[in-house]
């Protein structure tokens, strides 16, 4: 794991949105996995302002997001589909004929489940996946105890997801209760992992990530099995690690290794 320690927010965020910059000018036709949540909103604006005024361009990008909630049209305003149009989708060029979210209104998210699991692999499979972290270290939406071999399936939302969401519903009661999501293992099988975590919320999931064992009861761990995962941290998020100095003395202020 590469792990990136940087001031703050605001500079983790431009840290981060290097390294997708970077994915897209060497490859244009990459394919990215991309993640919804607070902590991608900045990232997402940050890319969109490279768009605006360094012609990033996204044109040949194709995408894939790690989840949808079940029972959400792609027009809900809560939907993920939503939020990536709101968020990322109409500020930049990319053909939203190649961006794909699980079918959260599937009649049969099962059937659904497996239809993206090929549509990945008919890609060519993910070059760089973005994620973020759930303070209890869900990543996608793979809760504790998920499979660390899982597939694309259904998941049933913990009360702290749902409770942490709720937020963007009326209520705790019509927040879902239910998601499709990539699985772990289907999150492992891409070329390069982002994570991007901001905030002492996430200091205690990020540790566990990072330096805990690698367990299902914190799924995120499961990227110390990745050999090319890259970890962008704020120092708040940062907070509860032990190997601050060492992670410091490799990548100073988050730069690049002499190796890299
Ligand atoms: P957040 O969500 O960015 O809204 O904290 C992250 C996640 O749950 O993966």
């Amino acid at each position: 794991m590469k792990i990136l320690i940087l001031p703050d927010e605001r500079a983790a965020t431009q840290r981060a949105a290097d390294i997708v910059a970077r994915t897209v000018r060497d490859t244009p036709a990459a394919v990215l996995g991309l993640a919804t949540g607070g902590t991608m909103l900045p990232l997402y604006e940050a890319l969109a302002q490279r768009h605006r005024n360094d012609g990033l361009s996204f044109a040949n990008i194709t995408s894939f997001n790690l989840d949808e909630y079940i029972g959400l049209p792609p027009d809900h305003p809560c939907s993920y589909h939503a939020y990536m149009y709101d968020a990322f989708f109409k500020l930049v060029d990319i053909n939203p004929s190649r961006t794909h979210l699980p079918k959260g209104d599937a009649i049969d998210p099962q059937a659904a489940s497996v239809d993206y699991e090929a549509l990945i692999e008919a890609a060519g499979g993910i070059d760089l996946q973005i994620l973020g972290i759930g303070r209890n270290g869900h990543i996608g939406f793979n809760e504790p105890t998920a499979s660390l071999g899982s597939r694309t399936r259904i998941k049933t939302l913990t009360e702290s997801t749902r409770r942490a969401n709720q937020r963007y519903f009326a209520s705790f009661e019509e927040t879902p209760r239910y998601a499709i999501t990539m699985g772990v293992a289907t999150i492992l099988e891409s070329r390069k992992c982002l994570l991007i975590a901001t905030g002492a919320a996430k200091a205690e999931a990020v540790a566990r990530m990072i330096e805990g064992p690698l367990s299902a009861a914190c799924p995120a761990s499961a990227l110390q099995l990745h050999t090319s995962a890259t970890i962008v941290l704020d120092e708040a998020a940062a907070g509860d690690l032990t190997l601050t100095g060492y992670f410091e003395n490799v990548h100073p202020e988050g730069r690049d290794s002499v190796f890299d």
